[in-house]
């Protein structure tokens, strides 16, 4: 809000400095003959094309065809760009593999509740990569008390321990998305406690009172919508929440599965703009913009995106849900929600997670966890 109205001001004063300047290049002129018309229109020239190379994109620009020909459907990557990402997507080496101790760690370890039926030695190689995926700065003591492994009363080990049933379960039940490449700790983590992307359920920003109480979520400067005014929280009905997300009647009087009005497209855009920042594309990736809602013109990235979504809701609602007893309140939303996975979690702006790469065959345990196993409602002796 108070960007928007602060724009107008700023507009007449930049309008005001340029008129000076004009003003002022034609005064000096005047009372300074050496200085020529010439030389003031050559330093203005230079600053022009100061201003225009600061401003265009720095070639090479590469375009990757995604439909049809002549329907504009293309992809627009910079080389730049690219080079700056490649180096957030790159999936770490997996460790050298360990002789086998033939034991599972359940006989060998005290506490194993999820993965007792990997070999011990396997059960440490996991415990490496957990380590470098999740929390390479502060090791192993991020989860656990270094004189009793066993120990239960670090949140966080509570947490990973559900984050191993939630990353086998993606790879399990979700191969309509993440294919057989999958998904390790490391598609959301990168070395970070807290993955890109994670978000909680946004308050309404300042009390909207009287006559502009309804601000149907909107009208404010919003990050997850690409900067736009778009809804400042289109993730929660989306994401969380199972709210229709298609606009377009395809009959006469819609009903079920269609919001078709234009406050709601609003709030469909915004997911859409959250989308193709996530995954760094636009949105002729996954649609032929002329007509967004016809599947059989859009392209198979769309089913795969659609699929995304029943996935990321599935994570949210059984996996990520089921913490907000056991993260502590600092670790909680505004409302004490606990954190949510979007798009970004895992693409952190590529259309596939490390361009593709998977580690995942690296490590078998990571599809032998169990599922019988619930976590508590608020972690062993640590304050909610
Ligand atoms: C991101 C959290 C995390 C990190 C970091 C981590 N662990 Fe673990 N660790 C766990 C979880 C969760 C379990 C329990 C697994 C289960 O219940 O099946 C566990 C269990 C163990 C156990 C079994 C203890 C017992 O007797 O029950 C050992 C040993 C262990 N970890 C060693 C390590 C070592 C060594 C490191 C550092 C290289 C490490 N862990 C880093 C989460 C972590
Ligand atoms: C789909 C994305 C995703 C995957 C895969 C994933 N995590 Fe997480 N993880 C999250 C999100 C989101 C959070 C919440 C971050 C926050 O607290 O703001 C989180 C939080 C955590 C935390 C608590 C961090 C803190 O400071 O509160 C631990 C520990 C953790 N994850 C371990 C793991 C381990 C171990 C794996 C692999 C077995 C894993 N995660 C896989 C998304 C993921
Ligand atoms: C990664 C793929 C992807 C990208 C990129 C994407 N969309 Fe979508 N879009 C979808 C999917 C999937 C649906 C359908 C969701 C459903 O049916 O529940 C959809 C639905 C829509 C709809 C509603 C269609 C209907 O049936 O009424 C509109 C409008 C739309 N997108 C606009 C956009 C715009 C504008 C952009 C770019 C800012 C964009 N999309 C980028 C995947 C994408
Ligand atoms: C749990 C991690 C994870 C999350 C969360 C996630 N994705 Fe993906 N996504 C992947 C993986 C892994 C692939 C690569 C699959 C493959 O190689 O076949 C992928 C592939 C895709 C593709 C296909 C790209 C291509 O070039 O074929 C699209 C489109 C996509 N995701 C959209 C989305 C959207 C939209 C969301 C949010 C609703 C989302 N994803 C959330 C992991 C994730």
């Amino acid at each position: 809000m108070k960007t928007s109205s602060e724009k107008p001001g700023l507009f007449a004063a930049s309008f005001a400095a340029v008129a000076r300047a004009i003003a002022s290049a034609v005064g000096l002129v005047r009372t300074h003959p050496w200085l020529s018309a010439t030389s003031v229109v050559g330093f203005c020239a230079v600053i022009a094309v100061c201003t225009l190379a600061l401003t265009l994109e720095r070639p090479p620009l590469h375009v990757v065809q995604t439909g049809f020909r002549g329907t504009g459907m293309q992809a627009v990557f910079n080389d730049h760009d690219l080079l700056a990402e490649a180096r957030l997507q790159h999936a770490d080496a997996p460790l050298p593999a360990v002789q086998l101790a033939g034991r599972p760690a359940s006989e060998v370890y005290k506490n194993v509740k999820v993965l007792g039926a990997v070999d011990a030695n396997e059960f440490l190689r996991l415990m490496a990569a957990m380590t470098q995926w999740v929390a390479p700065a502060t090791g192993c003591a991020f989860c656990h008390s270094l004189n009793n492994m066993a120990d239960d009363s670090s949140y966080n080990k509570i947490v990973a321990r559900r984050m191993l049933q939630m990353t086998a379960d993606i790879n399990r039940d979700w191969k309509a998305h993440v294919g057989e490449g999958g998904v390790t700790c490391q598609t959301c983590h990168r070395g970070e406690t807290i993955p890109s992307g994670a978000w909680f359920v946004q308050p309404a920003p300042y009390g909207t009172r009287g006559l502009t109480e309804a601000d149907s979520g909107q009208n404010i400067v919003s990050p997850v919508a690409g900067l736009t005014s778009l809804p400042y929280d289109p993730l929660t009905p989306f994401l969380l929440q199972a709210n229709p997300i298609r606009v377009t009647p395809t009959s006469a009087l819609p009903s079920g599965g269609v919001r078709p009005s234009i406050n709601q497209t609003d709030w469909t855009y915004a997911l859409m703009i959250h989308f193709s920042d996530s995954l760094g594309v636009n949105c002729t990736f996954c649609h032929n913009t002329r007509a967004f809602e016809e599947w059989d013109q859009s392209t198979p990235h769309r089913v795969t995106a659609w699929h995304g979504i029943s996935m990321v809701r599935a994570i949210n609602r059984t996996y990520m849900n089921s913490l907000v007893g056991v993260f502590p309140r600092a670790m909680r939303g505004p409302l004490g929600d606990e954190a949510k996975v979007s798009c970004d979690s895992c693409h952190a702006g590529a259309y596939k997670p490390f361009f593709g790469a998977s580690t995942l065959s690296a490590y078998p345990a990571l599809s032998q966890v169990s599922q019988d196993w619930t976590p508590p409602a608020a972690p062993g002796g640590a304050a909610p």
